[in-house]
């Protein structure tokens, strides 16, 4: 970000997206914090869900119309000035709107990606190549795991590591146009096989192109780049690779590794991390794959 001071007006939001009960638009977000502007047609019920960490807190000011809350079995009616927020929240909150409703909702966390269809619809298609690609479950969600915790362990900024989750989670997006039989081929791939493998990173970039999260484009892009120079789409080396793109390629390398494949079994992970040091410097990131080390020790798995 080039600018300090952000200006905004209601026809200009950064993102925003309808849902049956009326849209949420994203005014601006920081540090890991978010403000919308929450529209919600009258008579529609709304829950507010606690939240992973249950630090978050949400705060809704009322700016038009009116609503009902549902607070310890107590209703509420709230009006146009009134705000009520959550904090440490333990138990869905719902409330009712009795006109239609303009709210001004602050979140100390990102949510609005988790709301937001495109984040819906982006995950769906990630789940779908995860199938495609014959991983056991939960692949992305565990190159998210590990390459968020490395981000906190190496002091990323709270924006860097909101985008890597995200990044993680899509990295293969692009794989949905590589066939199956390509994919999942139990022999060596011929050249021309592997050049429409090679596709997948920068189709999986042009995927997530126009939507809220532009900012992983490039990080989509540059995951199967290598230190010396020799992975793909472009060659590229050392520095010049993003360090979000690094910590990617390594947890995807060892929890690809970590997992039985349909040409083989799963390495152990004291097989993978072996294998994964030997490319240090070479292949991988020295600091990305010492801190994946680290973690696996304090975890136990190693
Ligand atoms: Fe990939
Ligand atoms: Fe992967």
């Amino acid at each position: 970000m080039d600018k300090e001071i952000h200006i905004g007006n209601h026809d200009k939001f950064l993102d925003k997206f309808v849902q049956n009960s009326g849209e949420l638009s994203l005014l601006g977000k920081g540090d890991g914090a978010e403000v919308m502007l929450q529209k919600i047609r009258a008579n529609e019920n709304v829950f507010i869900e606690p939240g992973t960490p249950s630090e978050i807190m949400e705060f809704f000011y009322i700016l038009e119309g009116e609503l009902e809350l549902e607070k310890n079995c107590k209703k509420a009616v709230l009006k146009s000035g009134d705000y009520f927020y959550s904090h440490y929240l333990k138990e869905t909150v719902q409330f009712n709107t009795i006109t239609d409703v303009t709210l001004l909702y602050f979140s100390t966390q990102p949510v609005f990606h988790y709301i937001s269809r495109a984040i819906k619809d982006l995950l769906i298609l990630a789940e779908k190549v995860d199938i495609k690609d014959r991983y056991t479950h939960d692949h992305i969600q565990r190159v998210k795991d590990y390459a968020v915790k490395i981000g906190n362990k190496i002091n990323l900024s709270k924006e860097k590591i909101e985008n890597l989750g995200f990044a993680a989670l899509f990295h293969d997006l692009g794989k949905i146009y590589v066939p199956d039989e390509i994919l999942n081929k139990p022999g060596k791939l011929t050249k021309d096989e592997f050049d429409i493998i090679k596709k997948h990173p920068l189709d999986g970039a042009g995927l997530v192109k126009d939507t809220y999260f532009e900012g992983i484009e490039e990080i989509i892009r540059q995951h199967h780049e290598r230190m010396d120079g020799s992975g793909y789409p472009y060659g590229l080396k050392g520095s010049d690779i993003l360090i979000e793109a690094k910590i990617i390629a390594v947890c995807d390398t060892y929890d690809a590794m970590t997992t039985d494949r349909v040409y083989r079994k799963a390495f152990s992970p004291q097989a993978a991390v072996k294998e994964i040091s030997s490319l240090k410097g070479t292949h991988y990131d020295e600091k990305v794959v010492d801190t994946l080390i680290d973690i696996l020790r304090e975890e136990g798995v190693i």
